[in-house]
């Protein structure tokens, strides 16, 4: 099976992912052994911290593409960022200032570890008015989840889809975390596994050792679906099942 990367930090020069070109092919390269074949890269939009232009990212991502097609011309490169969640994000989409996944209405948002549940549901109700899809971005961060499992079912029900680490799976944050992405499993309250790679060194674009995982504990369906077919979908820019 193959798997599709949904959240990384592999365009150079832009965030605080890739330091350079080189780094940039060498993770693709690791990504490509890992069993990926389509990337929708998602650099860091964080109002008032990392503004990066989006034509200056535009530019970057199709020298990448280029380059990266020279030497696995069947892996496939899509465009996004994952945006520090402001109520004004649904504006700073409609300006252009940044991008949706792959240019679909799916929205990948993030949050301080320390938000609480009335800032992710008002978060989630106010993308899904301007008609956005809002993801999630590694849900295992925010302490209010993981001390209430149950608020995740509460906030796909408002409309969110749920992602989380494929290192977050396989224990890089500790049992607790672990524990936490068990019962997430078992729900199927999980919809896609992104990489969040953003280097060479600790934090590669790891996947073959969370799929195993995925594979050996869920159903092989809905195992397809969190790694592969539900962002197959986001690129198509059509439904992903929520529950
Ligand atoms: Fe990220």
């Amino acid at each position: 099976m193959y798997y599709l990367d949904m959240h990384n930090h592999i365009i150079p020069g832009v965030d605080d992912g890739s330091r350079n070109m080189e780094m940039s092919l060498q993770m693709l390269d690791h990504a490509y052994n890992e069993g990926i074949r389509a990337l929708i890269l998602t650099p860091h939009y964080h109002g008032g911290y990392v503004e990066t232009e989006r034509s200056r990212i535009d530019e970057v991502f199709a020298q990448l593409k280029e380059l990266s097609a020279k030497v696995h011309p069947e892996l496939k490169l899509f465009i996004g960022s994952e945006i520090y969640y402001y109520p004004s994000v649904p504006e700073w989409i409609e300006e252009g200032r940044v991008h949706t996944l792959a240019d679909s209405s799916y929205v990948l948002i993030e949050f301080s570890p320390a938000v609480e549940k009335r800032e992710l549901t008002d978060a989630v109700k106010n993308i899904c008015s301007f008609g956005y899809r809002p993801v999630l971005a590694h849900v295992e961060r925010y302490d209010c989840l993981v001390r209430d499992p149950g608020l995740i079912e509460d906030l796909i029900g408002r409309g969110a889809y749920i992602q989380v680490n494929s290192r977050s799976v396989t224990g890089e944050g500790g049992m607790r975390i672990r524990r936490f992405i068990k019962k997430l499993l078992k729900e199927e309250w999980i919809h896609f596994i992104g990489t969040d790679a953003h280097s060479m060194g600790s934090r590669k674009p790891d996947m073959a050792e969370c799929a195993e995982y995925i594979l050996k504990k869920c159903d092989e369906e809905y195992a397809s679906a969190i790694l592969f077919g539900n962002a197959v979908n986001i690129v198509n820019n059509k439904s992903v099942r929520r529950l």
